[in-house]
């Protein structure tokens, strides 16, 4: 493996324990002002500093996420479909390589529809891209099963996270099931979970404990975040399972505890009281010297 493919590998899959948390804010890509995610920089910024890498398009990253701030970015490249339109398979790569590089990508991501009306045109859209990214040392992560329609078992799972590594995926994102295991070890590269629809907050953390102990590297979780009542306690929960070896209980307990400190912030934060004191006595004295 190249230098850079491997560094920029280090930066979303921590060498030190082979492990991963990503934050998947994606979702606008197809579904829009989804849940939560209406204004992606509010949502995003208090839970930065508790992600390893930040999975989204470009859109947003350029709009929403500070450039100083040194987190590595997984960009998604595909699309082109939208959740009312005819097909969500029909998708293509949106992005080319020359923009995922001055965007400073650590790994580029998009979807396969293994079992899609566009199965062939995807997964032929992986290899291309694979071709393209390994020019530049650049990881591609293969997104697997989205859709309604899929029968999310270990049998359709395990199919579509190996064809993507077949086709030179990097590492695969899928989403957990019974007997998960079969889908890790058939899969020759890491694989990471999705959380999928919002769930209780004790599910979640439940499924995350399952799929680490199945074999997979981590998670790139979006909703089951975001959409909870506080998710910032919700990150490090996850997290705590994710690099701390935490079992359900303890990240759960970690969750009710830091929840009760940090909730959910639905609007920005005005300014305490004192300062805003502070600012008018300022403007105050400004006018009377001029
Ligand atoms: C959709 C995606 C999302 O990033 C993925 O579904 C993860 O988010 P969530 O945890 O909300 O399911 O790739 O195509």
């Amino acid at each position: 493996m190249d230098w850079g493919l491997k560094n920029r590998l280090a930066h979303i899959i921590k060498p030190a324990n082979n492990r991963a948390v990503m934050l998947a804010v994606d979702h606008g890509y197809f579904l829009g002002p989804t849940e939560s995610l209406e204004n992606p920089k509010q949502t995003i910024r208090p839970l930065l500093k508790y992600c390893d890498s930040l999975m989204l398009t470009r859109g947003v990253l350029r709009t929403s996420v500070d450039a100083n701030y040194p987190v590595p970015v997984v960009l998604r490249v595909s699309g082109g479909t939208s959740i009312i339109g005819e097909d969500l398979s029909n998708e293509e790569i949106t992005v080319n390589i020359e923009d995922a590089i001055r965007v400073n990508a650590s790994a580029l991501a998009m979807s396969i529809f293994v079992g899609g009306k566009y199965e062939k045109q995807t997964i032929v859209n992986l290899g291309n891209l694979v071709n393209e990214a390994e020019q530049y040392g650049i990881p591609v992560l293969a997104v697997t099963a989205v859709g309604k329609d899929m029968v999310r078992d270990a049998r359709y799972l395990s199919l579509a996270c190996r064809i993507a590594a077949e086709q030179g995926a990097h590492i695969v994102k899928t989403y957990y099931c019974k007997d998960f295991e079969k889908v890790v070890n058939s899969c020759p590269v890491p694989v990471i979970i999705a959380g999928g629809k919002k769930i209780p907050e004790r599910e979640a953390l439940e499924l995350t404990y399952n799929a680490i102990k199945a074999g997979a590297v981590g998670v790139d979780m979006g909703r089951n975040i975001w959409q909870s009542n506080a998710p910032v306690a919700m990150i490090k929960a996850v997290r705590s399972i994710v690099h701390a070896n935490a079992n359900v209980n303890q990240a759960y307990d970690l969750f009710k505890k830091l929840s009760k400190e940090s909730p959910k912030q639905t609007k920005p934060q005005s300014k305490p009281q004192q300062t805003q004191n502070k600012s008018k006595n300022k403007q105050k004295k400004k006018q009377k010297k001029k």
